[in-house]
């Protein structure tokens, strides 16, 4: 069987590509699998300063599940399927590493779920995103009834999911939905790093902290996320970068950050 997932190193940059283009890049268990694989490793290698999630060729990024895995399958295979998403997914969706959904093609159901749970979104101009799962008699399960109106409010989440509303790149990028939309013709994948090119210069474990930061301000209550900041400022104050960030300030060059 071949690996539904492949992951390349450019640099400080580690590529997930889900590899099933003649299923759409859906999400079949092993698919799930390979991801939480590499989420886990990734995050825990200092070497790596992105991981960017993307799908093999230009029609999908991921179709959602895999509905043809999915056929004859049990009510509690599919309850079992459910809970994958929330342990294969969670290492990225926590990685202390900024993940990036580069979207070249069709963003459907679990395949939209997967670039909610990344930080920013890149788009091709003819990406489409969509959640249709009430029209395929139940709701989105991999966390999209959940990250969806935290990123576009409810009320254009709750138009998304009754409608099926499908998405082009641009409507997406006004709804905030995407943060950067790539022209028609252009190389998605060179285009993504490029825009995400200034993580390398920023400091690992600020990044790291700002990540866990922002995450914390849609889950609590105002006072408690100003601790959490105060916590997690604390965090970068004992670190050296910070220390190098002054140094190099003072001596005028750009600091060398070293992750610790
Ligand atoms: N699971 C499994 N196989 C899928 C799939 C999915 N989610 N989506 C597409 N495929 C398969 C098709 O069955 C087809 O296989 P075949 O060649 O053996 O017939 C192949 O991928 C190509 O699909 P096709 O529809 O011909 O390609 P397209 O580029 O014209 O359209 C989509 C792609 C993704 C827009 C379309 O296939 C689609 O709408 N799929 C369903 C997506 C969906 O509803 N996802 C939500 C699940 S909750």
């Amino acid at each position: 069987m071949t690996d539904p997932l492949h992951v390349e190193r450019r640099g400080g940059a580690a590529i997930l590509t889900i590899d099933r283009e003649a299923r759409r890049n859906a999400l079949s268990r092993d698919t799930l699998l390979a991801l939480g694989r590499a989420g886990r490793e990734l995050s825990a290698d200092p070497a790596v300063r992105v991981i960017v999630v993307t799908g093999r060729g230009d029609k999908a990024f991921c179709a959602g599940a895999d509905l043809k895995e999915r056929q004859g399958s049990t009510d509690d295979d599919v309850r079992a399927q459910i809970s994958l998403y929330r342990t294969e997914l969670g290492p990225l969706d926590r990685s202390p590493k900024p993940v990036v959904a580069a979207i070249n093609g069709v963003a459907f159901g679990g395949g939209l779920e997967l670039a909610l749970v990344c930080d920013l979104r890149v788009a091709a101009a003819h990406a489409e995103l969509a959640l249709p799962e009430t029209g395929l008699g139940i709701i989105p399960g991999a966390g999209g009834t959940q990250r969806l109106p935290r990123v576009v409010g409810e009320a254009r989440a709750k138009e998304m999911i009754l409608l099926g509303r499908r998405l082009s790149a641009e409507e997406a990028l006004r709804w905030g939905l995407v943060n950067h939309v790539v022209a028609e013709g252009a190389d998605l994948l060179a285009e993504t790093l490029a825009y995400v090119a200034p993580i390398a210069d920023g400091a690992p474990v600020a990044q790291a902290a700002a990540l866990a930061a922002i995450d914390a301000a849609l889950e609590v209550p105002l006072d408690r996320g100003l601790e959490l900041e105060r916590l997690h400022y604390d965090a970068t104050l004992r670190s050296a970068d910070r220390r190098e960030a002054l140094s190099a300030f003072a001596e005028k060059r750009r600091p060398r950050f070293t992750g610790a």
